[in-house]
């Protein structure tokens, strides 16, 4: 496995190469991380995964200098997983002058949810998504499902610019009380990761009485918040919206059995995790 950390010698160790497949991250490997590898493994042409905390998508109250920087751990992770190539720039090679071009998303789909509560989320997280693509030059790159709104807003600029990479969505992977694997939750204090598993819970909740027949998705929203709150979370949003563009579903996309997702975002402690489940109504008879 090559580790590389300029732009120059990432090139070098591709040359030739016409068919990459990419994993970006953030480092701090967990099982999640390595099942997109393990994905992204399956197509051929060698594996690329990049490891960089990119300041771009982080809010200055947010946690970008607590961000666990686990170079060693990660690397050995990705040996095992088979990874081929790690590229793992620090900022003065990826961001050497202050990024003055952005890739602003389409505010449609990247200003709701996450981008309510996380302005310039989308923003930063394009920007650097479309760097690593023009670095790495991948045929196709794999991003997780936990990250539902990230994997469309990308999906999305992949489309609208032509770019030749094809996106691949892997599952969310859960540890056995159903909590979504994520970095953060290394932040949880053993009292906050016994009531963590609440957040895919009450995501179970909402899923259940969909597939029985509820219809009021604002009633069930209101559920899932009070059921969250009363597990010690402080819920930002839980939101039925239709997988197509993340909106609410009308009326008639319910009744249609328009396929659906539920997404979730809360707080415990100082840690916020956000999941998400998708599911597929029958169509209403009549
Ligand atoms: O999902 C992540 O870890 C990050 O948002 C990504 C895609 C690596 C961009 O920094």
């Amino acid at each position: 496995m090559h580790i590389v950390h300029t732009i120059a010698a990432l090139r070098g160790a591709l040359a030739g190469t016409r068919d990459a497949s990419f994993v970006p991250t953030m480092g701090n490997l967990h099982e999640g991380h390595l099942a997109l590898v393990r994905l992204a493994k399956q197509h051929p042409g060698p594996v690329v995964v990049s490891l960089f905390v990119n300041r771009l998508q982080f809010a200055p109250h947010e946690d970008f200098d607590l961000y666990p920087r686990t170079l060693q751990r990660d690397c050995d992770l990705l040996r095992q997983a088979g990874c081929n190539i790690v590229f793992a720039p620090d900022e003065a090679e990826l961001y050497p002058t202050p990024q003055r071009f952005t890739v602003q998303p389409d505010p449609a789909l990247a200003d709701i949810l996450e981008g309510e509560f996380r302005p310039g989320f989308f923003t930063g997280v394009c920007t650097v998504v479309m760097k690593l693509f023009q670095c790495v030059q991948p045929r196709l790159a794999v991003f997780g499902k936990k990250d539902y709104q990230q994997l469309m807003v990308i999906r999305r600029m992949v489309e609208q610019f032509a770019l030749p990479i094809t996106i691949v969505a892997g599952e969310t992977e859960r540890a056995s009380d159903g909590l979504a694997l994520s970095s953060r939750n290394a932040y949880l204090s053993t009292e906050e990761r016994v009531r963590a598993a609440r957040l895919s819970g009450c995501l179970r909740s909402v899923r259940v009485n969909l597939a029985s027949g509820a219809r009021s998705v604002a009633a069930l929203e209101t559920q899932a918040l009070n059921e969250l709150r009363d597990g010690g979370w402080v819920p930002d949003y839980v939101a039925v919206r239709s997988q197509r563009d993340l909106q609410v579903p009308s009326v008639e996309d319910l009744a249609a059995g328009c396929a659906l997702v539920v997404l979730v975002a809360a707080r415990i402690g100082g840690t916020r995790l956000i999941d998400n489940t998708e599911l597929t109504l029958g169509a209403s008879a009549g």
